[in-house]
Protein backbone atom coordinates (compact mmCIF):
# COMPACT_ATOMS: atom_id res chain seq x y z
CA UNK A 1 0.00 0.00 0.00
CA UNK A 2 0.87 3.21 -0.90
CA UNK A 3 0.98 4.14 2.84
CA UNK A 4 3.36 1.52 3.87
CA UNK A 5 5.79 2.64 1.37
CA UNK A 6 5.56 6.24 2.42
CA UNK A 7 6.75 5.14 5.74
CA UNK A 8 9.48 2.79 4.18
CA UNK A 9 10.59 5.95 2.00
CA UNK A 10 11.10 8.66 4.66
CA UNK A 11 12.64 5.94 7.01
CA UNK A 12 15.33 5.77 4.61
CA UNK A 13 17.21 8.24 2.88
CA UNK A 14 14.40 9.21 0.61
CA UNK A 15 11.66 11.06 0.70
CA UNK A 16 8.16 9.62 -0.83
CA UNK A 17 5.74 10.91 -3.48
CA UNK A 18 2.57 8.56 -3.71
CA UNK A 19 -0.38 8.36 -6.03
CA UNK A 20 -3.63 8.47 -3.88
CA UNK A 21 -4.84 7.21 -1.69
CA UNK A 22 -2.41 7.66 1.06
CA UNK A 23 -3.54 5.36 2.99
CA UNK A 24 -6.55 3.41 3.13
CA UNK A 25 -8.11 2.73 7.42
CA UNK A 26 -8.17 4.59 9.93
CA UNK A 27 -5.52 1.76 11.93
CA UNK A 28 -2.95 2.46 8.72
CA UNK A 29 -2.69 6.19 9.54
CA UNK A 30 -3.24 6.45 13.41
CA UNK A 31 -0.87 5.15 16.04
CA UNK A 32 -4.63 4.95 18.10
CA UNK A 33 -5.72 2.17 16.73
CA UNK A 34 -8.95 2.25 18.79
CA UNK A 35 -12.51 2.93 17.27
CA UNK A 36 -13.00 6.02 14.95
CA UNK A 37 -14.10 8.45 17.87
CA UNK A 38 -10.97 7.46 19.67
CA UNK A 39 -8.60 10.19 19.40
CA UNK A 40 -6.57 10.22 17.10
CA UNK A 41 -3.08 10.55 17.94
CA UNK A 42 -0.47 11.97 15.28
CA UNK A 43 -0.95 9.75 12.05
CA UNK A 44 2.12 7.63 11.85
CA UNK A 45 2.84 9.18 8.52
CA UNK A 46 2.94 12.54 9.40
CA UNK A 47 4.94 11.48 12.97
CA UNK A 48 7.35 9.75 10.35
CA UNK A 49 7.73 12.78 8.06
CA UNK A 50 8.17 15.11 11.13
CA UNK A 51 10.67 12.26 13.01
CA UNK A 52 12.96 12.05 10.19
CA UNK A 53 12.12 15.78 8.41
CA UNK A 54 11.71 14.48 4.74
CA UNK A 55 8.84 14.96 2.32
CA UNK A 56 6.22 13.24 2.06
CA UNK A 57 3.60 14.16 -0.91
CA UNK A 58 0.67 12.85 -2.33
CA UNK A 59 0.90 13.04 -6.16
CA UNK A 60 -2.67 14.62 -6.65
CA UNK A 61 -1.97 15.63 -10.04
CA UNK A 62 -5.91 17.08 -10.37
CA UNK A 63 -4.81 19.90 -8.32
CA UNK A 64 -2.72 21.05 -11.24
CA UNK A 65 -5.36 21.22 -14.01
CA UNK A 66 -5.79 24.03 -15.96
CA UNK A 67 -9.17 25.17 -15.09
CA UNK A 68 -8.59 24.06 -11.04
CA UNK A 69 -5.51 25.96 -11.06
CA UNK A 70 -7.16 29.11 -12.49
CA UNK A 71 -9.76 28.92 -10.11
CA UNK A 72 -7.44 28.50 -7.49
CA UNK A 73 -5.87 31.84 -8.48
CA UNK A 74 -8.99 33.83 -9.00
CA UNK A 75 -10.15 32.76 -5.32
CA UNK A 76 -6.43 33.95 -4.19
CA UNK A 77 -7.42 37.13 -5.89
CA UNK A 78 -10.93 37.66 -4.21
CA UNK A 79 -12.68 37.08 -7.14
CA UNK A 80 -15.32 34.74 -5.29
CA UNK A 81 -15.34 36.56 -2.55
CA UNK A 82 -15.73 34.90 0.38
CA UNK A 83 -15.53 30.93 0.02
CA UNK A 84 -18.55 29.28 1.72
CA UNK A 85 -19.24 25.77 0.18
CA UNK A 86 -16.93 23.70 -2.89
CA UNK A 87 -17.65 20.35 -4.45
CA UNK A 88 -15.89 17.81 -5.52
CA UNK A 89 -15.95 14.30 -7.34
CA UNK A 90 -15.17 11.36 -8.88
CA UNK A 91 -17.84 9.87 -10.76
CA UNK A 92 -16.54 8.09 -13.77
CA UNK A 93 -18.16 5.34 -14.92
CA UNK A 94 -15.82 2.01 -14.41
CA UNK A 95 -18.45 -0.45 -15.04
CA UNK A 96 -16.26 -2.41 -17.94
CA UNK A 97 -12.71 -1.78 -16.06
CA UNK A 98 -14.45 -3.25 -12.57
CA UNK A 99 -15.60 -6.54 -14.31
CA UNK A 100 -13.05 -7.36 -16.95
CA UNK A 101 -10.58 -9.87 -15.68
CA UNK A 102 -7.98 -8.44 -17.06
CA UNK A 103 -9.10 -4.45 -16.12
CA UNK A 104 -7.23 -3.91 -12.80
CA UNK A 105 -4.37 -6.58 -11.27
CA UNK A 106 -6.35 -9.31 -9.15
CA UNK A 107 -9.85 -7.27 -9.64
CA UNK A 108 -8.75 -4.61 -6.64
CA UNK A 109 -11.37 -1.92 -7.71
CA UNK A 110 -14.14 -4.91 -7.36
CA UNK A 111 -12.69 -6.18 -3.96
CA UNK A 112 -12.31 -2.24 -2.92
CA UNK A 113 -16.16 -2.02 -4.07
CA UNK A 114 -17.22 -4.40 -1.15
CA UNK A 115 -16.48 -1.15 1.29
CA UNK A 116 -19.02 1.05 1.37
CA UNK A 117 -18.21 4.83 1.54
CA UNK A 118 -16.45 7.33 -0.14
CA UNK A 119 -12.87 5.30 -1.78
CA UNK A 120 -11.83 7.45 -3.78
CA UNK A 121 -12.37 11.60 -2.40
CA UNK A 122 -8.69 12.67 -3.32
CA UNK A 123 -9.02 13.53 -7.30
CA UNK A 124 -12.46 16.31 -6.44
CA UNK A 125 -11.26 16.87 -2.49
CA UNK A 126 -7.49 18.50 -3.46
CA UNK A 127 -8.51 21.26 -5.33
CA UNK A 128 -10.89 22.59 -3.59
CA UNK A 129 -8.93 21.72 -0.46
CA UNK A 130 -6.23 24.13 -1.75
CA UNK A 131 -8.94 26.86 -2.11
CA UNK A 132 -10.51 26.44 0.95
CA UNK A 133 -7.25 26.53 2.69
CA UNK A 134 -7.66 23.08 4.52
CA UNK A 135 -4.63 23.10 6.61
CA UNK A 136 -3.58 26.30 6.11
CA UNK A 137 -6.54 28.88 7.65
CA UNK A 138 -9.31 25.98 7.94
CA UNK A 139 -9.93 22.83 8.88
CA UNK A 140 -12.30 20.16 8.75
CA UNK A 141 -14.08 19.78 12.09
CA UNK A 142 -16.89 16.87 10.86
CA UNK A 143 -18.17 15.20 8.38
CA UNK A 144 -21.30 13.12 7.81
CA UNK A 145 -21.43 10.32 4.43
CA UNK A 146 -24.29 8.75 2.75
CA UNK A 147 -24.60 6.10 0.55
CA UNK A 148 -27.28 4.88 -1.80
CA UNK A 149 -28.41 1.85 -2.33
CA UNK A 150 -25.76 -0.77 -4.94
CA UNK A 151 -28.35 -0.58 -7.97
CA UNK A 152 -26.53 -2.85 -10.17
CA UNK A 153 -23.24 -3.80 -9.02
CA UNK A 154 -23.95 -7.45 -7.07
CA UNK A 155 -26.30 -7.98 -9.91
CA UNK A 156 -23.46 -7.31 -12.41
CA UNK A 157 -21.15 -10.15 -10.23
CA UNK A 158 -24.10 -12.68 -9.69
CA UNK A 159 -25.10 -12.62 -13.39
CA UNK A 160 -21.44 -13.28 -14.67
CA UNK A 161 -20.88 -15.70 -11.50
CA UNK A 162 -24.06 -17.67 -13.35
CA UNK A 163 -22.03 -17.93 -16.85
CA UNK A 164 -17.87 -17.96 -15.49
CA UNK A 165 -16.72 -19.53 -12.62
CA UNK A 166 -14.05 -16.86 -12.18
CA UNK A 167 -16.73 -14.79 -10.54
CA UNK A 168 -18.29 -17.29 -7.92
CA UNK A 169 -15.70 -15.34 -5.47
CA UNK A 170 -17.61 -12.20 -5.81
CA UNK A 171 -20.97 -13.63 -5.76
CA UNK A 172 -23.49 -13.38 -3.35
CA UNK A 173 -21.51 -10.21 -1.52
CA UNK A 174 -23.15 -7.08 -0.87
CA UNK A 175 -21.36 -3.91 -2.71
CA UNK A 176 -20.70 -0.34 -2.14
CA UNK A 177 -23.74 1.80 -2.97
CA UNK A 178 -23.75 3.43 -6.64
CA UNK A 179 -23.52 6.79 -5.17
CA UNK A 180 -21.66 8.12 -2.31
CA UNK A 181 -22.54 11.56 -0.60
CA UNK A 182 -20.17 12.78 1.98
CA UNK A 183 -20.59 16.40 3.66
CA UNK A 184 -18.11 18.08 5.22
CA UNK A 185 -18.17 21.38 8.01
CA UNK A 186 -15.23 23.23 7.85
CA UNK A 187 -14.51 24.52 11.61
CA UNK A 188 -14.72 28.34 10.18
CA UNK A 189 -18.34 27.24 9.20
CA UNK A 190 -18.20 26.32 5.85
CA UNK A 191 -19.26 23.36 3.87
CA UNK A 192 -17.47 20.66 0.81
CA UNK A 193 -19.77 18.43 -1.06
CA UNK A 194 -17.45 15.06 -2.10
CA UNK A 195 -19.26 12.76 -4.36
CA UNK A 196 -17.82 9.31 -5.26
CA UNK A 197 -19.90 6.93 -8.24
CA UNK A 198 -17.73 4.59 -10.79
CA UNK A 199 -20.69 2.04 -11.23
CA UNK A 200 -23.33 4.60 -12.61
CA UNK A 201 -23.69 5.14 -16.68
CA UNK A 202 -23.36 8.85 -16.69
CA UNK A 203 -20.48 11.42 -17.73
CA UNK A 204 -17.34 12.05 -16.11
CA UNK A 205 -17.32 14.40 -13.40
CA UNK A 206 -15.11 16.00 -10.86
CA UNK A 207 -17.74 18.49 -10.26
CA UNK A 208 -15.11 20.97 -8.81
CA UNK A 209 -17.81 23.89 -7.93
CA UNK A 210 -16.14 26.67 -5.66
CA UNK A 211 -19.31 28.69 -4.27
CA UNK A 212 -18.19 31.86 -2.49
CA UNK A 213 -19.80 35.21 -1.59
CA UNK A 214 -19.39 37.15 -5.20
CA UNK A 215 -19.40 34.59 -7.32
CA UNK A 216 -19.08 30.69 -8.78
CA UNK A 217 -17.10 28.44 -10.97
CA UNK A 218 -18.02 25.07 -11.98
CA UNK A 219 -16.04 23.12 -14.08
CA UNK A 220 -18.40 19.75 -15.02
CA UNK A 221 -20.75 19.29 -16.65
CA UNK A 222 -18.73 20.51 -18.86
CA UNK A 223 -17.88 23.73 -20.57
CA UNK A 224 -16.60 24.95 -17.44
CA UNK A 225 -18.28 27.83 -16.40
CA UNK A 226 -18.29 30.57 -13.89
CA UNK A 227 -20.50 33.49 -12.89
CA UNK A 228 -21.46 36.45 -10.47
CA UNK A 229 -25.15 36.35 -10.41
CA UNK A 230 -27.59 34.43 -12.06
CA UNK A 231 -26.38 34.03 -15.29
CA UNK A 232 -23.19 32.25 -16.41
CA UNK A 233 -20.20 34.29 -18.26
CA UNK A 234 -20.25 34.52 -21.88
CA UNK A 235 -17.48 32.92 -23.84
CA UNK A 236 -15.58 36.06 -24.58
CA UNK A 237 -16.14 37.24 -21.02
CA UNK A 238 -14.63 33.61 -19.77
CA UNK A 239 -11.58 34.13 -22.30
CA UNK A 240 -10.94 37.74 -20.70
CA UNK A 241 -11.32 36.12 -16.94
CA UNK A 242 -8.78 33.32 -18.15
CA UNK A 243 -5.83 36.14 -19.03
CA UNK A 244 -5.90 38.15 -16.46
CA UNK A 245 -6.42 35.17 -14.09
CA UNK A 246 -3.59 32.38 -15.51
CA UNK A 247 -1.51 31.53 -12.77
CA UNK A 248 2.09 32.09 -12.99
CA UNK A 249 2.73 28.30 -13.29
CA UNK A 250 0.44 27.97 -16.61
CA UNK A 251 2.22 30.75 -18.07
CA UNK A 252 5.20 29.10 -17.30
CA UNK A 253 4.97 25.67 -18.34
CA UNK A 254 1.48 25.05 -19.64
CA UNK A 255 2.08 25.25 -23.10
CA UNK A 256 4.96 22.46 -22.49
CA UNK A 257 2.57 20.52 -20.55
CA UNK A 258 0.09 20.43 -23.28
CA UNK A 259 2.87 19.35 -25.75
CA UNK A 260 4.08 16.63 -23.53
CA UNK A 261 1.27 15.11 -21.80
CA UNK A 262 -0.15 13.24 -18.93
CA UNK A 263 -3.75 13.62 -18.60
CA UNK A 264 -3.78 16.32 -20.77
CA UNK A 265 -0.81 18.19 -18.80
CA UNK A 266 -1.44 18.44 -15.56
CA UNK A 267 0.75 15.34 -14.71
CA UNK A 268 3.32 17.50 -16.08
CA UNK A 269 2.18 20.65 -14.70
CA UNK A 270 2.72 18.84 -11.43
CA UNK A 271 6.01 16.70 -12.05
CA UNK A 272 7.84 20.26 -12.70
CA UNK A 273 6.57 22.10 -9.71
CA UNK A 274 7.37 19.24 -7.61
CA UNK A 275 10.94 19.07 -8.64
CA UNK A 276 11.20 22.93 -8.84
CA UNK A 277 10.20 23.14 -4.87
CA UNK A 278 12.86 20.38 -4.09
CA UNK A 279 15.66 22.20 -6.48
CA UNK A 280 14.53 25.41 -5.02
CA UNK A 281 13.88 24.36 -1.26
CA UNK A 282 10.33 25.43 -1.52
CA UNK A 283 7.87 23.69 0.92
CA UNK A 284 5.22 21.19 -1.05
CA UNK A 285 2.02 22.47 -2.32
CA UNK A 286 0.86 19.06 -1.19
CA UNK A 287 2.39 18.48 2.14
CA UNK A 288 1.96 15.09 4.37
CA UNK A 289 -1.00 16.55 6.38
CA UNK A 290 -2.58 16.94 3.30
CA UNK A 291 -2.24 13.29 2.61
CA UNK A 292 -3.22 11.98 5.58
CA UNK A 293 -6.82 14.31 5.77
CA UNK A 294 -7.62 13.59 2.04
CA UNK A 295 -7.19 9.96 3.04
CA UNK A 296 -9.00 9.67 6.51
CA UNK A 297 -12.23 10.72 4.26
CA UNK A 298 -12.16 6.95 3.10
CA UNK A 299 -12.27 5.23 6.56
CA UNK A 300 -14.43 8.47 8.07
CA UNK A 301 -17.51 8.11 5.37
CA UNK A 302 -16.97 4.12 5.94
CA UNK A 303 -17.78 4.88 9.60
CA UNK A 304 -20.61 7.08 8.93
CA UNK A 305 -22.50 5.31 6.33
CA UNK A 306 -22.57 2.36 8.82
CA UNK A 307 -23.81 4.06 10.95
CA UNK A 308 -26.94 5.70 9.21
CA UNK A 309 -24.48 9.02 8.71
CA UNK A 310 -24.72 9.87 11.63
CA UNK A 311 -21.72 12.43 11.86
CA UNK A 312 -17.76 11.87 13.20
CA UNK A 313 -15.09 14.01 13.78
CA UNK A 314 -12.08 14.66 11.27
CA UNK A 315 -8.77 14.63 13.09
CA UNK A 316 -6.58 17.84 12.99
CA UNK A 317 -3.12 16.22 11.65
CA UNK A 318 -1.75 19.52 12.14
CA UNK A 319 -1.87 19.24 15.90
CA UNK A 320 -3.19 23.35 15.75
CA UNK A 321 -0.99 24.13 13.01
CA UNK A 322 -3.57 24.65 10.71
CA UNK A 323 -4.64 28.20 12.14
CA UNK A 324 -0.58 29.50 11.02
CA UNK A 325 0.29 27.59 8.36
CA UNK A 326 0.65 29.46 5.40
CA UNK A 327 -1.91 28.86 1.55
CA UNK A 328 -0.39 27.39 -1.19
CA UNK A 329 0.75 29.77 -3.64
CA UNK A 330 -0.64 29.28 -7.10
CA UNK A 331 2.58 31.21 -8.50
CA UNK A 332 5.83 30.06 -8.86
CA UNK A 333 7.23 32.71 -5.86
CA UNK A 334 11.03 32.68 -5.75
CA UNK A 335 10.82 29.41 -7.49
CA UNK A 336 10.46 28.65 -11.42
CA UNK A 337 14.20 28.06 -12.52
CA UNK A 338 13.78 24.21 -13.56
CA UNK A 339 14.16 23.73 -17.72
CA UNK A 340 13.52 20.82 -19.33
CA UNK A 341 15.56 18.54 -21.14
CA UNK A 342 14.34 17.82 -24.77
CA UNK A 343 13.36 14.34 -25.38
CA UNK A 344 12.86 12.61 -29.05
CA UNK A 345 13.73 15.28 -31.90
CA UNK A 346 13.54 18.13 -29.88
CA UNK A 347 16.37 20.00 -30.07
CA UNK A 348 18.66 21.43 -26.63
CA UNK A 349 16.79 22.59 -23.71
CA UNK A 350 12.73 23.96 -24.06
CA UNK A 351 12.30 27.44 -23.61
CA UNK A 352 9.68 28.25 -20.23
CA UNK A 353 6.38 29.34 -22.20
CA UNK A 354 5.16 33.04 -21.28
CA UNK A 355 2.16 32.40 -23.48
CA UNK A 356 -0.79 31.70 -20.89
CA UNK A 357 -3.00 28.50 -22.25
CA UNK A 358 -5.56 27.52 -20.35
CA UNK A 359 -7.60 24.23 -21.94
CA UNK A 360 -11.19 24.54 -20.79
CA UNK A 361 -12.38 22.61 -23.68
CA UNK A 362 -11.67 19.17 -22.95
CA UNK A 363 -12.56 16.80 -20.62
CA UNK A 364 -9.53 15.30 -18.77
CA UNK A 365 -10.08 12.34 -17.06
CA UNK A 366 -8.04 11.05 -14.55
N1 LIG B 1 -3.93 10.19 -10.60
C1 LIG B 1 -4.50 9.67 -11.67
O1 LIG B 1 -4.80 10.38 -12.59
C2 LIG B 1 -4.77 8.21 -11.70
C3 LIG B 1 -5.10 7.59 -12.92
C4 LIG B 1 -5.31 6.22 -12.93
C5 LIG B 1 -5.23 5.50 -11.76
N2 LIG B 1 -4.95 6.15 -10.58
C6 LIG B 1 -4.87 5.41 -9.32
O2 LIG B 1 -3.68 4.65 -9.34
C7 LIG B 1 -3.87 3.42 -8.64
C8 LIG B 1 -3.58 2.25 -9.57
O3 LIG B 1 -4.54 2.26 -10.64
P1 LIG B 1 -4.28 1.50 -12.01
O4 LIG B 1 -5.39 1.84 -12.92
O5 LIG B 1 -2.88 1.76 -12.46
O6 LIG B 1 -4.43 -0.01 -11.50
P2 LIG B 1 -3.83 -1.33 -12.18
O7 LIG B 1 -4.55 -2.48 -11.56
O8 LIG B 1 -3.84 -1.20 -13.67
O9 LIG B 1 -2.30 -1.31 -11.74
C9 LIG B 1 -1.90 -1.55 -10.42
C10 LIG B 1 -0.46 -2.05 -10.49
O10 LIG B 1 0.05 -2.16 -9.15
C11 LIG B 1 0.71 -3.42 -9.04
N3 LIG B 1 0.66 -3.82 -7.63
C12 LIG B 1 -0.42 -4.19 -6.91
N4 LIG B 1 -0.05 -4.49 -5.66
C13 LIG B 1 1.26 -4.26 -5.56
C14 LIG B 1 2.20 -4.37 -4.50
N5 LIG B 1 1.84 -4.78 -3.30
N6 LIG B 1 3.48 -4.07 -4.76
C15 LIG B 1 3.85 -3.64 -6.00
N7 LIG B 1 3.01 -3.51 -7.03
C16 LIG B 1 1.73 -3.82 -6.81
C17 LIG B 1 -0.05 -4.35 -9.94
O11 LIG B 1 0.71 -5.46 -10.32
C18 LIG B 1 -0.35 -3.44 -11.14
O12 LIG B 1 0.70 -3.42 -12.05
C19 LIG B 1 -5.30 3.45 -8.16
O13 LIG B 1 -5.35 3.97 -6.86
C20 LIG B 1 -5.96 4.38 -9.14
O14 LIG B 1 -7.14 4.90 -8.63
C21 LIG B 1 -4.70 7.48 -10.54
Amino acid sequence: MSCSWALIGMASRVGRSMKRPAAFSLSMCSQDTGAPRAALSWAALTATSERTRKHCMQLENCCYDFFELLTLNMARQGYFGEIVHCEGAYIHDLRFLNFDKSGYADMWRLKENQRNGNLYPTHGLGPISQIMNLNRGDRMDYLTSTSSADFQMAAEVDALAAEDPFFKPFAGKKYRGNMNSTVVKTIRGRTMLIQHDVTSPRPYSRIHLVSGTKGVASKYPSPPRIAQGHSWLKPEEMKALEEQYTPEIVKRVGEMAKTIGGHGGMDFMMDWRLIDCLRNGLPLDQDVYDAALWSVVIPLSEYSVANRSASIDVPDFTCGSWETNVPVDPGVLNGGTTGVRAVEGMAGQIELSEAPCPRMEEDIYA
